[in-house]
């Protein structure tokens, strides 16, 4: 069990839309051999943003229960990418696919540097010390200057970095990346071919010279010694405490730069990490099967109205048909048709191991953080509700189908869609979302999936944060003078909605034994 577990690398690959992260996700599996040619993984972004129609979304849908999952064997290695969806509406899918991974692959357009998603995303990593790589893309473009970029990173994503490749110019000008970690200059030649070809040379000869000419030779030089200079050694340690990244340069299109990033992530990403159950953590090689839903994504055909849930293996193994406890309901299942996903194809699973992703068949019963064991009592923690950025009240829009709407917005709630808050003044339910589509979304899949109309009614909040405090009184105190804008969710903990920013901040200075809470974790 331990070499299986061992030789297992799940990841996600994050970025700012449009970085590469389609085109890196491809080459890699390019590498493991699950693709054959280049172009066969679909992007899965929605290109237009608010007014995108609705084949866009249904295709989104569908492109991503197939694609949630990839997973390749790779040297000795098995790889599981974990895909997060594109388009920053749906930001909190991949907050929550985060807690499903050992480690992350940040890309970043070398031209553009570090951007408001990536920067995002960077911090869910920190809340969790995830251990993070930097691969800089698209290289083959003017790009900004490599110093410059390290130090940009350093910077916006409050990290640690270390160079293990550095280019040798960019844009047409771009000769190739020298690899600091194996010693050997890779050149480039604009192809969409697995092997690029590479020329060991010892950087202090007349034969780096002879490769990329005596000026550029010179200038890599002296990058090369100023690298060593600032930055010190690669440390593993400070990689795997989520402390230190280290950096790749190349093009994901080109697949230049790739296999050099491959190499080293199987070597120095952590295999799977112990989990924190409320109870305990959980260590990955422990006999016994453990795992916790951590996405579940609709069926697009209406006709059928069953779901997958996604369920990360934290411990042990999972055995196909075998019972396993369902621990918020109480009982036991069976899963006889378990799936696993390879680049475009679904299988079903006999077995599989901490570490691994597996479908699961649901029509219901499964909701975001719930916990599989083979009898213990746990509950898997770090599945983060993130304060909304847009709310509107929910109302329904056909009086007969009253009970088809609280349904269909109970189960959207439970696979994670949006959040919902309960007015404890007036009693009328909200909806908080990330991004406008997310409305458009729980709109469309109520008609077409519970028969039930609604109607958004405008509402204007700047955030709902979670309060809590030691000091009853003044918490009492405060929900009395705020009681117009204070609401429960789901869990029925206590949430405050502020109309802006200024009566937060009043708020917090006011009461300063309440802890305004951001994240429903805490
Ligand atoms: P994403 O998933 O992060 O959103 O990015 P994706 O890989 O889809 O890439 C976004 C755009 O950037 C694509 O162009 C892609 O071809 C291009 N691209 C990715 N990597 C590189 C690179 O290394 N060099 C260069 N020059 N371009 C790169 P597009 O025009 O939006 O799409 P398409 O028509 O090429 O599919």
């Amino acid at each position: 069990m331990n070499q299986e577990i061992q030789r297992r690398r799940t990841f996600a690959i994050i970025a700012h839309p449009d970085a590469g992260k389609t085109s890196l996700t491809e080459k890699l599996l390019l590498f493991g051999g699950q693709i054959q040619v280049a172009g066969a993984v679909k992007s899965n972004k929605i290109k237009k943003t608010a007014t995108s129609d609705w084949m866009d979304i249904e295709k989104q849908r569908g492109i991503s229960v197939t694609t949630s999952v990839m997973e390749f064997d790779y040297k000795d290695y098995k790889i599981n990418i974990l895909d997060t969806p594109g388009h920053q509406d749906f930001a909190e899918d991949t907050y929550r696919t985060l807690t499903a991974v050992d480690s992350v692959i940040i890309v970043v357009d070398g031209a553009k540097g570090v951007e408001t998603q990536t920067r995002k995303l960077m911090e869910v990593c920190r809340m969790r010390n995830t251990p993070v790589i930097i691969f800089v893309n698209k290289m083959d473009r003017e790009a900004k200057d490599p110093f410059d970029l390290l130090d940009e990173l350093e910077e916006e994503l409050s990290i640690h970095v270390r160079p293990l490749t550095w280019p040798i110019e960019s844009g047409v000008r771009f000769k190739g990346v020298y690899n600091i970690y194996e010693q050997n200059l890779n050149l480039f030649q604009p192809s969409k071919q697995v092997v690029t070809e590479k020329v060991v040379v010892d950087i202090n000869t007349e034969e780096l010279d002879k490769q990329i000419g005596a000026q550029l030779a010179e200038k890599l030089r002296g990058e090369l010694e100023l690298i060593d200079g600032v930055y010190p050694e690669f440390d593993k340690e400070d990689y795997l405490k989520g402390e230190l990244a280290p950096v790749f340069f190349g093009s994901a299109l080109n697949n230049f730069g790739v296999q050099e990033l491959l190499d080293c992530f199987v070597e120095v990403a952590p295999s799977p990490r112990p989990v924190q159950a409320e109870e305990r953590e959980v260590e990955p090689d422990e006999p016994k099967f453990t795992g916790f839903i951590f996405k579940i994504t609709a069926n697009i055909d209406p006709n059928h109205r069953s779901c997958i849930a996604f369920c990360k293996i934290c411990s042990g193994k999972f055995t196909r048909n075998a019972p396993y406890l369902h621990v918020r309901h109480g009982k036991t299942m069976r899963f006889s048709s378990p799936t696993q996903f390879m680049a475009q194809r679904k299988t079903t699973v006999d077995e599989a191991w901490a570490g691994d992703i597996i479908g699961l068949p649901d029509n219901g019963s499964f909701k975001i953080g719930d916990t599989l064991t083979e009898g213990e009592m746990l509950h898997f923690r770090g599945l983060p509700s993130f304060s909304p950025e847009m709310f509107k009240y929910i109302e329904n829009a056909d009086p007969m189908k009253q009970k088809q709407l609280a349904k269909g917005v109970d189960q959207l709630m439970d696979e994670g869609v949006a959040q919902l808050f309960i007015n404890q003044f007036n009693g009328r339910k909200i909806i908080g979302t990330v991004g406008q589509l997310q409305f458009e979304v729980i709109q469309y899949r109520l008609e077409n999936e519970y028969s039930a109309k609604c109607r958004w009614e405008p509402l204007s909040l700047y955030k709902a944060c979670w309060i809590e405090s030691d000091d009853q009184e003044e918490l009492e105190a405060f929900k009395k003078r705020k009681y117009q804008y204070m609401a429960k969710d789901r869990e029925g903990r206590d949430v405050f909605l502020a109309d802006s920013g200024y009566v937060l901040q009043m708020a917090q200075m006011d009461f300063k034994h309440i802890k305004f809470h951001f994240t429903s974790e805490f």
